[in-house]
């Protein structure tokens, strides 16, 4: 073990929350120092691949309101979110929008300069902002560039870290992180800290998400003791291209694309005939399967089925101003000039509505430790989230959390922080004994793929208790054989060994999916049980919470808090 790294408020994962934290920390208090570590370099992070807006109320003066969005969100969680902290996000997001437009955002404008918006699913107004179509990489670049004009934000990039630390009296007190270019294993002191790692979505083998997107960081906090909220509703974005499933961003349908089956038909007109290719994506996901197993697919060159997204009736003057990057793709990944012929599409994994379960600010149950954007559960999105919706929940938290978290470390900097010596051995010990010197001998891609696979079979749109039951003991088999075989026994950037620490996550977190998805016997949001196909609000208008248990994760409920919108039948 080398020396000892301290920070006052450390966030860990450089993404639009971990950047927006760090901002916002570095602005309420300059004295402070700020680490930031993420197992990334900066722009390699997830964050970068968000494409199509970010959702806020700009033009009140046009006809849209923020009830308008907060209902919309709300009526699009399936009524699971906590409706305070809707509430929250709509209120302070136009200030975020106006923020990094002075940040140096390049936003796409109307022609006479205003900051523009386009439709999104779900949504009474057009509220997604956007910048053509890569609207993550250029925050991501905004807040970067921003980040740098304070001295006291610190980045460690490719630095992976292991475990949370605490004072064994539930106070943060730090982590321990493994520096990859040298392979030391650090501990890294903080008096505060952010969790902002993101979504987990390397869980599924079709994902939209980067493949660095695995559940460390939920992993970490499930074993310090906090609970993980919500795990078994995850989202499936209906336009991944195949195979790779690379995302077609949803604003194709808010320009005017159309979804179409083997009959050339616009099949939405039978499942949501007002909001048609915009109602939100769980409904949109699930009719597409509906019309795969009715026939009306059709069959992409790989076997796998599929439907097409049609955009050939949109000029190419308009896709090269707004989707000139979705263009790209298709023509990169699919052999498919969307300009000219429509491109192969289905359901993909795309966004976890679970995570670390917070308070309305984004507090964790460790004293000292605060989580934001995909990482965290505040309950903005409940069972579904709106699309645009997650970059401005990164925004809006990352600021709060950064905000809390230095006022926290400013009242704590005379502390002296201990961290008990058998927590850090014992985490050295899972680690090297358990994991990199381990004596298992198979191989641990194979196995991460037969994981994933099996949740792109029984854990995907459609669920029933066979197909879970059976993915459950998969996974819990898988978890035997799988987490202590690493081959490269290099000390510098072993990459072998953090990916299969990765796999260990996944693993655990992914137990907790099909655990949560088994014991939710009702259908709501992105959670589709065919063999419980509708919403049960007296049983279920619950969130789940899964804590830590050797045997097996321990699950609980906690309620879902109620402003003044009460739960209706969804029509879209
Ligand atoms: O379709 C998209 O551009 C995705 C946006 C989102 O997930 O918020």
């Amino acid at each position: 073990m080398t020396d000892n790294l301290y920070h006052d408020v450390v966030i860990i994962g450089s993404g639009l929350a971990g950047l927006r934290a760090a901002i916002s920390c570095a602005e309420t208090n300059k004295k402070l120092s700020i680490g930031v570590i993420s197992k990334v370099q900066v722009m390699r992070s997830h964050s970068v691949s968000a494409e199509g807006g970010t959702a806020a109320v700009l033009f009140e003066d046009e006809g849209d309101n923020k009830d308008s969005h907060i209902y919309d969100t709300i009526r699009g969680s399936d009524f699971l979110a906590d409706q305070d902290v809707a509430e929250l996000l709509v209120r302070q997001m136009p200030d975020e929008i106006y923020k990094l437009d002075d940040w140096g955002m390049p936003w796409s404008r109307k022609t006479d300069g205003r900051i523009d918006q386009r439709h999104f699913g779900g949504y009474s107004f057009p509220r997604a902002t956007y910048a053509q179509d890569k609207v993550g990489f250029y925050e991501m670049q905004t807040l970067y560039d921003t980040c740098l004009k304070f001295d006291n934000i610190h980045f460690y990039n490719e630095w992976f870290c292991t475990s949370i630390l605490d004072d064994g009296n539930n106070n943060f007190a730090g982590l321990t992180v493994i520096e990859m270019k040298s392979g030391d294993f650090l501990i890294v002191k903080a008096l505060a800290g952010i969790i902002c790692t993101g979504g987990a979505g390397r869980m599924y083998s079709f994902s939209t998400y980067a493949y660095s997107s695995t559940p460390d960081g939920l992993d970490m906090a499930y074993r310090a003791g906090l609970a993980l909220k919500d795990m078994e509703f995850v989202q499936f974005h209906p336009t991944g291209i195949i195979p790779s499933g690379i995302l077609i961003t949803e604003g194709a349908r808010g320009e005017g694309g159309y979804l179409i089956n083997n009959q050339g038909e616009r099949f939405m007109k039978r499942y949501a005939p007002k909001n048609m290719e915009l109602a939100p994506r769980d409904v949109v996901s699930r009719s597409m399967m509906m019309e795969m197993q009715e026939g009306r697919g059709f069959v992409h060159e790989t076997g796998v089925e599929c439907l097409k997204l049609d955009l050939t009736h949109i000029s190419e003057d308009r896709i090269k101003e707004r989707l000139a990057g979705i263009r790209e793709i298709g023509i990169k990944f699919s052999g498919v000039d969307i300009v000219n012929e429509p491109i192969e599409i289905r359901p993909v994994c795309h966004y976890m509505m679970g995570g670390i379960h917070t308070d309305i600010d984004g507090r964790t149950e460790m004293d000292g430790l605060w989580a934001a954007g995909e990482a965290a559960c505040n309950s903005t999105h409940g069972a579904n989230r709106l699309g645009a919706n997650s970059t401005s929940e990164c925004l809006v938290w990352g600021k709060i959390t950064g905000m809390l978290a230095a006022g926290y470390a400013h009242t704590h900097l005379n502390s002296t922080i201990d961290i008990p010596n058998d927590k850090i051995l014992l985490e050295e010990k899972r680690i090297y004994d358990g994991i990199f010197r381990g004596t298992g001998n198979v191989n641990p891609y194979e196995v991460k793929k037969e994981l994933t696979d099996m949740m792109d079979k029984n854990a995907y749109v459609f669920r029933n208790e066979d197909g879970l039951t059976d993915g459950l003991k998969k996974a819990r088999e898988l978890s035997k054989l799988a987490w202590n075989h690493v081959d490269d026994k290099a000390k510098e950037y072993n990459t072998n060994f953090v990916n299969v620490m990765e796999l260990d996550s996944i693993l655990r977190v992914s137990e907790i999916i099909l655990m949560g998805a088994l014991n939710r016997k009702e259908s709501r949001g992105a959670h589709s049980r065919t063999d419980y196909p509708n919403r049960d609000d007296i049983n279920f208008l619950k969130h789940t919470l899964a804590y830590y248990n050797k045997a097996e994760p321990r699950l609980a409920w906690h309620p879902v808090k109620f402003t003044q919108y009460a739960p209706v039948e969804r029509k879209y």
